[in-house]
Order: C-alpha cells, then sequence, then structure tokens
C-alpha cells in the first residue's frame, strides 16, 4: 500500500506528481503529500490528510517552479491519518525528504536509539525514523548521500520502496526498495520513479523494474543501478504494453463499472492465442515448462488473499474436476506463518492480481525455501511475484484500478480453466473430445458475458429495493460456493453492509439464524448439478420469510415460484458458471454502494495493493 511517484527533468514536477498520485490512489487515500525543489535548492513540503485532490487544493498556485520533486500517497500504518503524518517527511536538519511506502519493522528500536542522541520526532510513522537516520549516517560518516543511504538502509529491518531528495543538490534523487514494489521510467533526459507504471506511461515506454536489494541514482540527465553492497548492475529497459486509455475511465462513473463492462474482453485476452480449439490444444509456456512433472503431481497448493483466495476456491474444483488432483487452497497470510507440511514434490500456485501482495510473496518465498515449484498467476506484468516465481501466466486482465476486483477475478478463473484443462490433458484425464468442447465453450463466454450486461437497469431495480439493508447473505453449492463468498466480498467492501457468503446447505448450522423478512439471501441457483438441492435451500430461507434473489439459468420457468427476483445468465458449462454469475453479483454491488453514496472506487480503510502483512 502507499503510493510514490518521484520526477527529475526538465518539466514541471509537481503537475506530473500529481496527475501520478491520482493514478496511484488505489494504493491508499489517507493522506497525501508533495516535496518539490526548486532550482535555488528551496525545499517545499506540502502534505494534507485526505484525498489527493484535497492536496491539490490546499497547493493551489502556491508552488514554486521545480523540476524536481516527489509525492506519496498514503494507506496508513504507523500513526493517525492526519497532516503531519502524512508524507514526505524531514530529516533532523531538513536537509533530506524521503517519501515510503512499506514498514521499517525496527523503527521503534531505531528511534529509541535516535531520541537518545537527540533526534525530535515530528511524527508517528516509521518512514521519518528512517531518514533522521540517513541524515545521522550522512553527517557523522563524512559519505556522500548515496553512501549514507546505503549504510542507513542496512541497519533497517522491514520492506521499502523509498525516494529521497536532498536539499544540497536539486539534480539528484535516489530510490531503493525491498519488499515494494518500484518502476524506474527512463525518458529523454528525464526520469521517474513510482510504485508501478501508470504515472509514467504518459512520457515514456521505457522502464526498468528494480529488484529487491537495488537502489537507484538518477543524477542530472543519467541513472545507475546498483545493489544496496555497492555492486552496479546493468539494468534492464522493459517496453510498456499499457496503454493510456487502459488507465482512464473512458465516460464511465467510476472503475470499478468501466471494468465490470470490460470483461467480454479481458476473458479473450486471457485466453486468446493459448487456446487451439480444432486441435484440442492449449499452449501456455509456463505450464508445458513442467509438462513431466505435472503429469505425475500428487497435490497443488493454491494460495492467495481476498478476491483472488476466492478464484483459488474456483481453481480447486477446476484441478479435482478435470485433472484429478486433489488441491488445497490456503490463505497466504495463514499458510506463511503456519509450519506446512511441503517438500519438492509439491506445485504451489500463488494467485495475485497486483503480483505485490506481501503475504502471498511470503508464502511463495517459504515454498520455495521447501523445494517446492512455485508458480504465479498475476495480472501486473513485471511484478514481484512473476518476478520471483520458476513459471507463471499472466491473466492480461489489463491494469484494474477500482479498489474491488471484478476483471482480474474472472481473467484469474479463465487462466486457471485453462491451466487445468492443459494439465488434464497432459495427464490423460480428458478425452481430445471433451476438451474441444470445453473450449469451443469458452470462446463463447466473452458474448454471454457481454449478454449478462444487458441486466444492469434490472439489477439497478433489484438493487433500490435492498440499498439500506444492514446483512446479506450469499449462497451457492459447487462452483456456486465460491462465487456467493466473492459477491458477498464485493457487497461488503463497497457498500459496508454486512454479508456472508456460504455453501448452502451450511446455512442450517448457523446463518439460518439471521434470517427475517429484511434480509436478501442471493442464491447462485442454476440449472447445475446441485440444483434441486439449491432449491431446497431457498424453500429454507423463504420459510424463513427471507428474500431471496436467484441468479438462475435463461430459460428456467421453475425458479419463477421460488424466488422474489430472478436474474438470469446465459446457460453454460458448470465449470465457466464463474466467468458469468459473478457478473450480476458486482453489478449489485456496483448499485447497491452507488445509491448509499460510497466511494466505489476507493472504499474506506481498504488499499488494492496490499503489500503490508
Ligand atoms: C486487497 C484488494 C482485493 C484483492 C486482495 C489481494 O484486499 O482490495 O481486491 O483481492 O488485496 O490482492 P492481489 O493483488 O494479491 O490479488
Amino acid at each position: 500500500m502507499c503510493g510514490i511517484v518521484a520526477y527529475l527533468g526538465h518539466r514541471e514536477a509537481l503537475p506530473i506528481i500529481i496527475k501520478g498520485l491520482k493514478r496511484l490512489e488505489y494504493r491508499g487515500y489517507d493522506s497525501a503529500g508533495v516535496a518539490l525543489l526548486t532550482p535555488e535548492k528551496n525545499l517545499q513540503i506540502f502534505k494534507k490528510s485526505g484525498k489527493v485532490a484535497d492536496l491539490e487544493q490546499a497547493i493551489d498556485g502556491s508552488a514554486k517552479f521545480a523540476s524536481t520533486g516527489m509525492g506519496h500517497t498514503r494507506w496508513a500504518t504507523h500513526g493517525a491519518p492526519n497532516d503531519v503524518n502524512a508524507h514526505p517527511h524531514l530529516s533532523q536538519n531538513g536537509e533530506f525528504a524521503i517519501i515510503h511506502n512499506g514498514i521499517i519493522e525496527n523503527y521503534a528500536s531505531l528511534k529509541q536509539a535516535l531520541k537518545e542522541r537527540g533526534h525530535e520526532f515530528k511524527s508517528e510513522t516509521d518512514t521519518e525514523v528512517l531518514i533522521h537516520l540517513i541524515e545521522e549516517v550522512y553527517q557523522n560518516n563524512k559519505v556522500g548521500f548515496e553512501e549514507a543511504v546505503r549504510m542507513a538502509l542496512t541497519q533497517v529491518v522491514g520492506a521499502y520502496a523509498i525516494v529521497i531528495l536532498s536539499k544540497k543538490d536539486p539534480n539528484y534523487l535516489i530510490g531503493a526498495r525491498k519488499g515494494s514494489p518500484m518502476v524506474v521510467g527512463v525518458g529523454e533526459g528525464e526520469y521517474f520513479i513510482a510504485s508501478d507504471a501508470t504515472p509514467i506511461v504518459e512520457y515514456t515506454r521505457n522502464v526498468v523494474y528494480l529488484n529487491d536489494g537495488e537502489i537507484v541514482i538518477v543524477e542530472g540527465k543519467n541513472f545507475t543501478v546498483k545493489t544496496i553492497d555497492n555492486a552496479i548492475k546493468t539494468p534492464y529497459i522493459h517496453e510498456l504494453e499499457i496503454n493510456l486509455e487502459s488507465i482512464e475511465k473512458g465516460g464511465f462513473d467510476h472503475f470499478m463499472m468501466k471494468e465490470i463492462y470490460e470483461q467480454p474482453r479481458s476473458i479473450q485476452d486471457s485466453f486468446r492465442g493459448r487456446i487451439h480449439t480444432n486441435e484440442g490444444l492449449i499452449t501456455m509456456a509456463g505450464i508445458d515448462k513442467f509438462e513431466d512433472k505435472l503429469k505425475n503431481i500428487k497435490r497443488i497448493i493454491i494460495v492467495g488473499c481476498g478476491t483472488s483466495w476466492h478464484a483459488g476456491l474456483v481453481g480447486e474444483y477446476l484441478f479435482e474436476d478435470f485433472a484429478r488432483i486433489p488441491v488445497e487452497v490456503e490463505y497466504a497470510s495463514e499458510f506463511r506463518y503456519r509450519n506446512p507440511v511441503i517438500d519438492e514434490h509439491d506445485f504451489v500456485i500463488a494467485i495475485s492480481q497486483s503480483g505485490e501482495t506481501a503475504d502471498t510473496l511470503a508464502a511463495l518465498e517459504l515454498a520455495k525455501q521447501k523445494g517446492a515449484t512455485i508458480f504465479g498467476i498475476c495480472n501486473v506484468v513485471g511484478s514481484s511475484i512473476p518476478r520471483m516465481t520458476d513459471a507463471g501466466a499472466y491473466t492480461h486482465a489489463g491494469p484494474e484500478i477500482g479498489v474491488a476486483s471484478t476483471k482480474a477475478f474472472t481473467a484469474q478463473v479463465t487462466a486457471l480453466i485453462l491451466i487445468a484443462l492443459s494439465i488434464a490433458k497432459k495427464k490423460g484425464t480428458i478425452t481430445t473430445q471433451r476438451l474441444r468442447e470445453l473450449l469451443t465453450e469458452l470462446e463463447t463466454i466473452p458474448a454471454k458475458v457481454e449478454e449478462t450486461l444487458k441486466s444492469n437497469e434490472y439489477i439497478k431495480g433489484i438493487a433500490a429495493q435492498f440499498k439500506n439493508a444492514t446483512n446479506a447473505l450469499y449462497l451457492g453449492r459447487g462452483y456456486g460456493f465460491p462465487i456467493a463468498l466473492e459477491g458477498a466480498l464485493k457487497l461488503k467492501e463497497i457498500s459496508y453492509i454486512h454479508a456472508e457468503g456460504y455453501p448452502a446447505a451450511e446455512m442450517k448450522h448457523g446463518p439460518i439464524a439471521l434470517i427475517d423478512e429484511e434480509m436478501p439471501v442471493v442464491v447462485i441457483a442454476t440449472q447445475h448439478s446441485n440444483y434441486e438441492k439449491v432449491i431446497s435451500n431457498i424453500q429454507e430461507v423463504r420459510a424463513r420469510k427471507g428474500k431471496v434473489i436467484a441468479i438462475s439459468t435463461k430459460g428456467d420457468e421453475h425458479i419463477k415460484d421460488h424466488a422474489d427476483y430472478i436474474i438470469h445468465i446465459p446457460q453454460c458449462e458448470e465449470a465457466m458458471l464463474p466467468l458469468l454469475a459473478t457478473i450480476p453479483l458486482q453489478l449489485l454491488s456496483y448499485h447497491i454502494a452507488v445509491m448509499r453514496g460510497c466511494n466505489v472506487d476507493q472504499p474506506r480503510n481498504l488499499a488494492k495493493s496490499v503489500t503490508v502483512e
């Protein structure tokens, strides 16, 4: 969490930084701040609790021209989200300024020692401690700025992506990363440093992804990448594939709605070029590489957090159904602190939109140490997980800006369908004929998503009926169960209505006690293997006067007798159900949240990229 952006070049830094911060706001929006260093070495700091727009208003023309500067948008960890705790932070003498994404775990002991040596702190943050430390190292050791940063970082335990500037030299910026992402944009005589590429793409397509333990030194028109131990690295310049339109709202009121509507295309992008329906073939380089291992694999472990964990649950059904491999799906945050039994025979898949989630990274690290083969399913190209795994598959959903995940989920599920079917083919647990049928079906899914989206206005009407609910229950069985979990998560995260997802039959063991005439119960009741059973569960809800909203298969007349509201989705193979049934639940949450006046793209207390544990 937290977004950082810095600029050094020939343009005015402030507008670039403000725009960049707005693009990074998905990473946190508790406060924002900028530091601008004028050619006359005048360091100006502006910071404000609240959104980047509040900061912009506070600055309101009062900044002097500077072509060097940096900005930060915060997701608070240490200290309340107020003006004082907002970044940038200054060193004791005000010579150095820092912005930081991550957590300095040993900040308390460092702070104590610095206090004993006379340092005074203005904020409660861990970040301020680091910049005091850098200044102290600089003064005590009579070393240069860069050397001081490297020496100070050796004393630090924790995760960071930092940018530091010094009043002494407006032509100098230093960035460093360990555990938190950092991208360097290399323009024509200008440089950008940011948490991801979105603030950069407007100005240059050439970027360097900094690795853990590396620092970047920008000095005038040159830049150098080094390790923290001062070894010079040859930076690899990547060409960005994202375009500007993909990170703007494109006429929609919110990114979330834009991203919901992008799903026909993002699902297609996720399977494009990978399936060869006539031949009954799937090509995925990352999977093909492990053909021999996968043929004999005894177990797959899937790790993830939030929505990605829900995709993992869908993966469990897929791998078991098609590839006949037992699967365990684990919350990354739990897995990493257990003593899990894993060895070199295991195949561990991490699912992550951002590729940066701290717990998922740590879980993978653990699996790697224990000798497992580690595989990533990620959306953000060049992020940390794809760079640490043995192999992987990008989901190709394009940038997802709305904090609540939508198109990234369906793209993850698409990738999992392909992986499960590909392994099944290699193992011989699926016939070519059946594989062809499934791939043919997959090719129809984008059009079916399109058709499902046509229910938007109808769903908006249902949302109006339930916008004042205080609780909601989501039920499903089989593939419908992870969908229920995901539907409930969507509602609670953006509308702040308490919602729970449950396996429909488990309702009897607790949630049924909550049902009354006020309670909306969303049920995935499509005509698949558990249809009759789900109908029985609906009866149990109705007997307690709960209001049933059924997600049902188009053409199902029978459901009319059981549900108060029916949202039809096109008929589909059961394995593809999550790709369709999730769509109306995303729309329902979206409309309820908008009607309640919530900020759907930036729900309170949340951040999209959770880079702290
Ligand atoms: C946060 C986001 C969720 C996301 C989860 C995992 O909670 O708000 O949308 O599902 O992190 O993130 P990842 O990037 O690993 O998929």
